[in-house]
């Protein structure tokens, strides 16, 4: 069999392998923690099963426009006048199969072969796989003062003449951290001056804490013209804790999403109709359950962040958002892929190696489970990893006694 030299360039989601890697071990009966997932706990709003089940009740389940039915872009249009304060037209929208397919035919739509696309490290391990996909160049910026945060001026170093976009999440998978209303600002300047496209992926961006809110980039867009290159990418997944659902969607310029639009025609046609209507349901729906899980989530990442602290050597930077924090445990091991191999090895408890966001030295933990299993996931890692625990550990029945230092 040969396989073409583009998908021998991809690799898999380590998120979805480590997934599969948790689930096998679980069915053979192991204590596994789960540290590593993308999703949280909580059901989908009421209002999404409703409505998906009276479409279901009726079996009249039909293909549906490319770029998704009427009512849900209705309430996408609705959705962004009240969170973003901005009124769009429903041809500028397009709902896909998660926020993912929809950055996924973005990149399609404006990517010509050796094209650049720069993002912060550490990024969301999708990006450079799904830029090599559209033909384009990955071009991961890292911080030049060693913080999750890059400047402005780091990003302009590595923008060149072959540059087409740049992708800022905010706040950020893996770090959890938000950029500042001053960094979008520059940013949003910067693309408009140099005609590149920004785009802005917003998956996250209810699920923030301290009191604080996402800049929203269209305050400092001045462009607004039918050719702004602005795009927004947005979906259900992760607010209304619908992930199964696949529900994304993307807010560009007319012209594009018409381009992204017949992308998509051909490769999946309209998501599927009944988490079509699901979303419409979550988005027009009674909202409490968007902030009953953030309060949770703030809780969950306070308890995390404390415990994580009290392991001596480690540095924690505190999330602002998200349900990922991003301990850096280079004072225990610098290769996060052995750091990740070993704690299930060991303790059972899986987590995501750094190396995967372009960050080694560093692992991402999930705070969306269980405050029991994110005390006890922090517990098992201490005590495998610092000297001065105690020699034995109970995994359930099993007793463990470490013989590794
Ligand atoms: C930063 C970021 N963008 C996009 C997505 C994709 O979300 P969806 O489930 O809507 O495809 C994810 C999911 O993990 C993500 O972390």
């Amino acid at each position: 069999m040969s396989i073409s030299q583009l998908a021998r360039s991809i690799s898999q989601s380590p998120t979805l392998k480590l997934n599969e890697t948790a689930a096998m071990l679980r069915d053979k009966g192991e204590p596994v923690i789960h540290l590593g997932g993308g999703e949280p706990k909580s059901k989908a709003p009421i209002n999404a099963i409703i409505n998906s089940a009276a479409l279901l009740n009726s079996g009249d389940v039909k293909y549906t426009p490319a770029d998704g039915i009427p009512a849900l872009k209705k309430a996408i249009v609705r959705y962004t006048e009240e969170y973003y304060n901005k009124l769009v037209a429903a041809d500028q929208i397009m709902a896909s199969n998660g926020a993912k397919q929809a950055l996924m035919t973005l990149l399609y739509a404006i990517l010509n072969p050796k094209d650049e696309v720069v993002f912060p490290a550490p990024y969301w391990v999708s990006y450079g796989e799904m830029v090599k996909l559209a033909g384009g160049v990955p071009v991961p910026v890292a911080p030049s003062d060693g913080s999750f945060r890059p400047t402005m001026e780091d990003i302009t170093e590595v923008v060149g003449s072959y540059t087409k976009a740049i992708i800022i999440n905010s706040p950020s998978n893996p770090t959890g951290v938000l950029y500042s209303a001053g960094f979008i600002a520059e940013v949003v300047a910067y693309c408009e001056k140099k005609k590149l496209y920004l785009i802005m992926d917003d998956i996250y961006n209810r699920l923030v804490f301290d009191g604080k809110t996402a800049p929203n980039c269209y305050e400092y867009a001045k462009d607004d013209t039918a050719s702004s290159r602005l795009v927004v990418i947005q979906g259900v997944s992760k607010m209304y804790a619908m992930t199964g659902f696949r529900i994304g969607w993307a807010i560009g310029n007319k012209n594009l999403i018409e381009a992204m639009t017949n992308i998509q025609s051909h490769q999946s046609s309209g998501p599927a109709t009944p988490s079509q209507w699901a979303a419409v349901g979550a988005l027009t729906g009674v909202q409490s359950s968007v902030e009953s899980m953030r309060l949770t989530l703030e809780n969950h990442r306070n308890v995390m962040v404390e415990r994580l602290r009290a392991i001596p050597g480690l540095q924690v930077t505190k999330p602002d958002g998200t349900f990922y924090c991003f301990p850096d445990f280079r004072a225990y091991e610098k290769d996060s892929a052995k750091l990740a191999g070993f704690l299930l090895e060991k303790v059972r408890v899986v987590a995501v190696p750094g190396k995967e966001f372009g960050l080694d030295g560093h692992l991402r933990l999930s705070f969306c489970g269980t405050i029991k299993e994110i005390t006890e996931g922090i517990e098992r890692i201490q005590w495998a990893l610092d000297p001065n625990s105690a020699n034995e550990l109970y995994l359930g029945e099993r007793k463990l006694v470490r013989d590794w230092l």
